[in-house]
């Protein structure tokens, strides 16, 4: 240890480089990132990605070229250990429609502003490198702070600056994720006031090392965390089987649906009853009644009408889908909202929003979306009867939006997370980086090491470098 403390900044700052490259290089990881400059300015407009495509380190340096060309070179790094668009959608306002969002501060200055840049799906080995990138753009050495710390500070608007934040994204066992995100948006929001009293106008940069998985929400016997990655391709046609269902309105397919299995399942009498739909809905002599099926620009509803299903006369499997625009990320998005049955008379309805979305102009594609798989769909209230049902769609795609034609548009594939392969990227990849985060570390010239392990513990600080 005595030996590295020697290794000098520059051979250090090639290691951090190195470490982060083989660090990860394992896996498709994507971190969402948003840049915002302080009021009076723009980013400079940066040709977006197209949908599903993840930017590489070397597309960040050039959209960051771009974007921060022509904003304040005092520039603030807010640096969350993880962090995935699925956050948003759980705990935003912008993406999840919630009133109590825990980024309040974040939507305010940056999500809803028109000139802030918002790339959803960034490389985990291009934000990893997102400091010295910065650095670059710049010529100084970050500065690690706090709240505290920066308003101790004198900053002066004309010397360029680069403030890093480190943000945790779990606080232990005591805090929860959506408490932790919280805190890190009141950091955010005293920065910016801070930066405000003192009249230094700032560029800001929020994005995380690592993605994040939502997995306080899931059930512990739950093996797999469904996050999702926007893939440019599909896999194997499911045409190769049976052509997916079409609903047509007005002479034009507006509504396509394919799955290997729709299985609907009641308890009765102590024990499940299975019931797979699909034989009744795709195949060549299957002539499946969607009456009631509807679909315009923003709603799109599919029934399944079907008689005799576990001794129900009728029974009906309803889809009920909406599109919307979100001005974040300037795109419209759909839904999957509710998946209602119903038997002779009754309900049963399960929410299925938050995990079951895709850009509008995609389809969705799951291995498999279940009720058992909370919370990918889960009862909708208490009230009517969805907890004595069970569903479970296999290899399932559907797609509400923008049809055209007989076959689906590129998928947004959910995908199971933490498979083998993956854990075993991860343990090595956090090896690397808590290697490359200690050599940082000297390089900064830190104090302890104790301190930076210690996510609890009060942010470390410097207070000035030459
Ligand atoms: C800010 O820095 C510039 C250039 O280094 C210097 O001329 C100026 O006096 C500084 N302003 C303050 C308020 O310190
Ligand atoms: C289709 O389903 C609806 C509602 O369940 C029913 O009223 C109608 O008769 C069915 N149509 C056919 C052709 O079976
Ligand atoms: C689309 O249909 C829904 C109900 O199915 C209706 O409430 C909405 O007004 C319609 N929108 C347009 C633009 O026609
Ligand atoms: C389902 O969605 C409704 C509104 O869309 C909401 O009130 C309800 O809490 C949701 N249920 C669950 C279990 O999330």
């Amino acid at each position: 240890m005595a030996a590295l403390r020697t290794v000098s900044g520059y051979t250090g700052m090639i290691l951090f480089c190195f470490l982060c490259a083989i660090a990860t290089a394992k896996g498709e990881e994507q971190v969402p990132l948003v840049a915002w400059a302080s009021d009076g300015f723009a980013l400079s407009p940066v040709s977006a990605p197209s949908a599903g495509h993840t930017v590489s380190v070397e597309e960040l340096e050039s959209h960051l070229n771009t974007a921060l060309s022509t904003v304040p070179h005092n520039l603030l790094l807010f640096l969350q250990d993880r962090l995935s668009v699925d956050d948003f959608t759980l705990y935003g306002g912008v993406f999840g429609n919630k009133p109590d969002s825990v980024f309040q501060n974040l939507e305010v200055s940056a999500l809803l502003s028109s000139s802030s840049l918002w790339l959803p799906s960034v490389s985990s080995s291009a934000t990893a490198l997102v400091s010295t990138l910065l650095q670059n753009q710049i010529d100084a050495a970050p500065l690690y702070m706090n709240p505290d710390t920066l308003a101790q500070m004198r900053l002066n608007a004309s010397v360029a600056a680069l403030l890093v934040f480190r943000l945790p994204y779990s606080g232990g066992d005591m805090m929860s994720t959506k408490e932790v995100l919280s805190g890190n948006d009141e950091v955010i929001g005293q920065v910016l006031s801070i930066m405000k009293a003192q009249s230094v106008p700032y560029t800001a940069v929020f994005t995380a090392l690592w993605p994040s998985r939502v997995i306080e929400e899931v059930a512990p016997a739950v093996q797999s965390v469904w996050s999702r990655s926007l893939l440019q391709s599909r896999r194997e046609e499911p045409t190769a089987t049976n052509p997916p269902l079409e609903f047509k309105e007005k002479g034009s397919t507006c509504i396509l649906l394919w799955a290997e299995k729709l299985v609907v399942s009641q308890y009765r009498s102590e024990k499940w009853e299975r019931h797979d739909l699909a034989p009744k809905t795709f195949g060549e002599d299957v002539e499946p009644n969607l009456s009631g099926s509807s679909c315009n620009e923003t709603h799109s509803l599919l029934v399944l009408n079907y008689e005799d299903v576990l001794n129900y006369r009728s029974f009906k499997l309803i889809f009920v889908m909406n599109r919307r625009h979100y001005k974040v990320s300037a795109r419209h998005w759909f839904t999957m909202d509710l998946v209602h049955l119903e038997y002779d008379g009754k309900t049963a309805t399960f929410n299925g929003s938050r995990y079951i979305y895709a850009p509008a102009e995609y389809s969705y594609r799951c291995e498999s979306v279940s009720s058992s798989r909370y919370p990918q769909l889960s009862p909708h209230s208490d009230k009517d009867n969805a907890n004595d049902w069970q569903i479970s769609f296999d290899d399932f795609q559907i797609q509400g939006f923008n049809v055209g034609g007989k076959d689906f548009s590129y998928a947004s594939d959910c995908a199971s997370f933490f498979t083998p392969g993956i854990w075993m990227g991860l343990v090595t990849s956090l090896l690397m980086v808590l290697a490359l985060t200690y050599g940082l570390h000297m390089i900064m010239q830190l104090r302890t090491m104790d301190r930076f392990d210690d996510p609890k513990g009060p942010a470390i600080s410097v207070p000035q470098t030459e």
